[in-house]
């Protein structure tokens, strides 16, 4: 029992046998805890998240497609590069309102995972490359969600930053890289917000599965951070309750059905598993369902659906990042007649694809908006590639060209189709379809005012960039996307983001790219520099930078000044920010820190606080910006603690990394002063030729670095996924076979191009899920037999059909 135990659990958990106990640390099905009816102890309802709310009609199933509409707000990407948390908070709320009004207690999300790689599959999901920013962004979701009673999953825990493998890959990270940034980005929502759940991920880390790392959940997530609430297992993390659940590993889901609940019982009845472990996972599950239950249940007003989607709208807007504006292209002049090309541009890509795609109560186009706004004549348009295939036809390029020799301006909206970027797989590079890149360059032989519009959920090259006079970045804008564009386009609005993550200029040119990715371990060598964090110490040019965005009106920025709060280790950043433009617009000031002399190898500069500012033309604002003694503290794998060491930092007060305006000294004092220490160059001045060698990497880890083969056939495990397993003719009746029962089990209409994808995705697959994408067919003990007739049948069958 803690302090926090309402007298009520107490009793109940006195009162529960061992059996209901165990019942309680999984799912009753794929969405609901389990309820102890005997005792009056009542199920929640846990769902997707985290940009709009997923409840499948079939209220148990895990249809993907055909789920109650709910709004679909902009994806975390989109989100990510408002760096508004007060619109996030709002966002959050209207969520959790609509999350009670479907009867959901906790929300799967935010997703608070750092954009390790530009290729990651479900970067769009996540808020940034920086953890400073992806956790004030996700401390307000999680503020916003929790204000009406619904709890919040803070996911996906730990260093869940790659989709290929995703199921058992070990993600090898030294321990500064962890605390620094991949534990950072959840430690403070954790402490500050006390989300209800956290969400252990799929993965390994540093060798151990995040749902039986005792290290990761009880140490640092309990003692260290002060957890109180439950922590579940993503859908099907969970293998072994026996395991998992002394691990800290409060619920697994989905449940598997009472059969397989004995084995844990077992467990108990001989000691393997401590009746102490299970009595605190029971009880911090009564506690979830006392605290969540009545915010599913109570009876709620309807959810304001129009007010929601105009805050989609909103936020969409301020997520959008003009990322280039030469001649004030935009906003579009009164008058002109627009060229619209792009098949995007009446059936938009808003949101991604996978467990958070949402039905939405509505969808509003960029096509339809502009022609209401401007009137059906003023608005001309050709689709200009195929929705699904890589490829235009010569007609399609003839109207497109047409169109936008007619038109004024030719607006062109590219991206990403679903079937470049879904959650389950990772992006080979960051090339656009071909089809778009052609589309592009065609319009702009006939007509050089153009402008191009993306849609989609992270970085993307853009080789024809310095020919096009305006680029805008929407993101997966949510359900109202289309009518934010054009409000954005129109001048209605303005852009109001900024980047949250680095546009390398291709994949070969991001550090990720050339580290070793499975098919055992990932190796996080690059340590501390990700993201601009590496491109800013290496010097290296990019697409665009880190915090970038262009604005349709003008800032000044005066009276910077930094102040040492009288204990010598908090600075505060003060300014005065005013729009000298004529147009209503909001600006981010970043503050970003470099470390002048320290024992241990810095990043060139580091974000440690932001403020966005709106200001009506010709108004100012006072901003004032703390950094916390944290902000210039790094963590000390000796002492094992935050250290802050005594000297000089400079303060960078910027527009984006590369765009500093002022900069200024401060003197600190720490617990510790400068001293050398013996550190590899290849962290202490990062390049592109140095890479991140095994060696210097494994100094920083302190010992060798994991084997990285991939087991022969006849020793696959249970991590090994199923694209390792493809010069087996097993192996490859299983990827076939799955891809179909996937196809079904989400429900896809035969117009989603699922199919495509369905066989890349499910190549990632372990045996370990089997028990759950198997709807527990197969049970824990069928999915082990499984794996050993697949690796019977690989020794005794010969190898190529073996
Ligand atoms: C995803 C989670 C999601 C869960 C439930 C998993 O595959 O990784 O983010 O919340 O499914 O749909």
């Amino acid at each position: 029992m803690t302090d926090t135990t309402s007298p009520e659990v107490a009793a109940l958990l006195a009162q529960l046998t061992d059996a209901e106990k165990v019942s309680l640390t999984a799912g009753a099905d794929a969405w609901s805890t389990s309820a102890v009816e005997r005792l009056g102890i009542p199920a929640i309802r846990l769902g997707d998240g985290p940009h709009g709310v997923r409840k499948p009609h079939d209220g148990s199933g895990m249809s993907m497609f055909d789920s109650h509409p709910a709004t679909c707000f902009p994806t975390a990407a989109a989100l990510g590069s408002s760096w508004d948390p007060a619109l996030v908070r709002r966002v959050g709320e209207a969520l959790g309102r609509e999350a009670a009004a479907h009867g959901i207690a906790v929300l799967l999300g935010p997703g608070v995972n750092l954009k390790r790689t530009p290729v990651g599959g479900r970067n769009f999901e996540y808020f940034s490359e920086d953890p400073h920013l992806s956790s004030r962004l996700g401390a307000a979701w999680v503020n916003g969600v929790q204000s009406t009673g619904v709890g919040a999953s803070l996911k996906h825990f730990a260093a869940n930053n790659t989709e290929q493998r995703r199921y058992g890959i070990d993600a090898v990270v030294d321990e500064r890289a962890l605390r620094e940034l991949y534990l950072a980005g959840f430690e403070s929502i954790v402490v500050e917000e006390r989300p209800a759940t956290v969400m252990a991920a799929y993965n390994k880390l540093n060798g151990e599965h995040c749902t039986e790392n005792a290290w990761l959940l009880r140490q640092v997530l309990r003692e260290e951070w002060g957890f109180e609430g439950v922590v579940v297992s993503d859908w099907g993390a969970a293998w072994d309750r026996t395991l998992s659940v002394p691990a800290g590993n409060d619920l697994a889901m989905p449940g598997l059905g009472a059969r397989d609940d004995r084995y844990v019982l077992d467990a108990v009845r001989t000691g393997a598993l401590s009746r102490e472990a299970l009595d605190d996972s029971a009880r911090r599950i009564l506690e979830l369902v006392e605290r969540h239950a009545d915010a599913a249940t109570a009876p709620v007003d309807p959810p304001d659906l129009e007010a929601h989607h105009r805050l989609a709208r909103q936020a969409a807007a301020a997520g959008t990042v003009l990322l280039k504006n030469d001649g004030g292209t935009l906003p579009l002049q009164e008058g002109v007649r627009i060229g619209v090309i792009g098949a995007f541009a009446s059936a938009p890509r808003f949101q991604g694809a996978g467990s958070s795609h949402v039905v939405p109560t509505r969808v509003d186009t960029l096509l339809a908006s502009l022609r209401t706004a401007l009137g059906t004549d003023a608005v001309t348009f050709a689709p200009g590639y195929d929705l699904v295939h890589d490829e235009s036809t010569p007609a399609q390029l003839a109207a497109a060209r047409h169109v936008a020799e007619e038109a004024d301006v030719a607006v062109v909206v590219i991206g990403l189709p679903e079937v470049f970027e879904t959650e389950g797989v990772d992006r080979a590079h960051l090339r656009l379809p071909d089809s778009h890149d052609r589309l592009v360059e065609a319009v702009l032989a006939v007509n050089p005012n153009t402008v191009v519009v993306l849609q989609n959920g992270s970085p993307v090259e853009l080789p024809w960039r310095r020919a096009v006079p305006a680029i805008v970045e929407g993101y997966l804008g949510g359900q109202a996307s289309g009518s934010a564009m054009a409000e954005v386009l129109l001048g209605v609005s303005e852009p109001g983001g900024r980047l949250a993550e680095t546009f390398p200029l291709s994949y070969a040119s991001h550090p990720v790219s050339r580290l070793p990715n499975g098919p055992v371990t990932a190796e996080y060598r690059e340590s501390l520099h990700l993201g601009y964090r590496y491109f800013d110490s290496a010097g290296e040019e990019v697409e665009f930078p880190f915090g970038h965005g262009l604005s349709y009106t003008s800032f000044a920025w005066s009276d910077v000044a930094v102040a040492v709060s009288p204990s010598g280790d908090d600075v505060t950043v003060n300014l005065s920010v005013t729009n000298t433009g004529s147009r209503v617009g909001s600006e981010v000031v970043q503050v970003y820190v470099h470390d002048v002399e320290s024992s241990v190898f810095r990043p060139e500069q580091e974000l440690r606080g932001f403020a966005k500012v709106a200001l009506e033309p010709g108004a100012s604002e006072a901003v004032s910006i703390r950094l916390p003694q944290r902000a210039f503290s790094f963590w000390d794998v000796d002492s094992r603690s935050w250290v802050l060491e005594s000297g000089r930092f400079e303060i960078r007060v910027a527009r984006s990394s590369r765009d500093v305006v002022w900069r200024g000294d401060v003197d600190l004092s720490g617990q510790a002063a400068p001293h050398e220490r013996d550190e590899p160059s290849a962290y202490r001045a990062p390049s592109g030729e140095l890479g991140f060698p095994v060696a210097d990497f494994e100094r920083l880890l302190g010992h060798p670095v994991p084997p990285n083969v991939a087991p022969r056939p006849g020793r696959f495990t249970l991590d090994t996924a199923i694209r390792d397993m493809q010069q087996t003719w097993a192996g490859r009746v299983l990827r076939r076979f799955l891809a179909r029962q996937a196809v079904k089990t989400i429900g896809a209409p035969a117009s989603a191009p699922v199919d495509a994808v369905a066989g890349e995705v499910v190549a990632q697959l372990t045996f370990r899920m089997f028990p759950t994408v198997s709807e527990a067919a197969i049970g824990r003990r069928g999915a082990t037999r499984l794996l050993s007739v697949v690796n019977g049948l690989a020794r005794i069958l010969p190898r190529r059909r073996g």
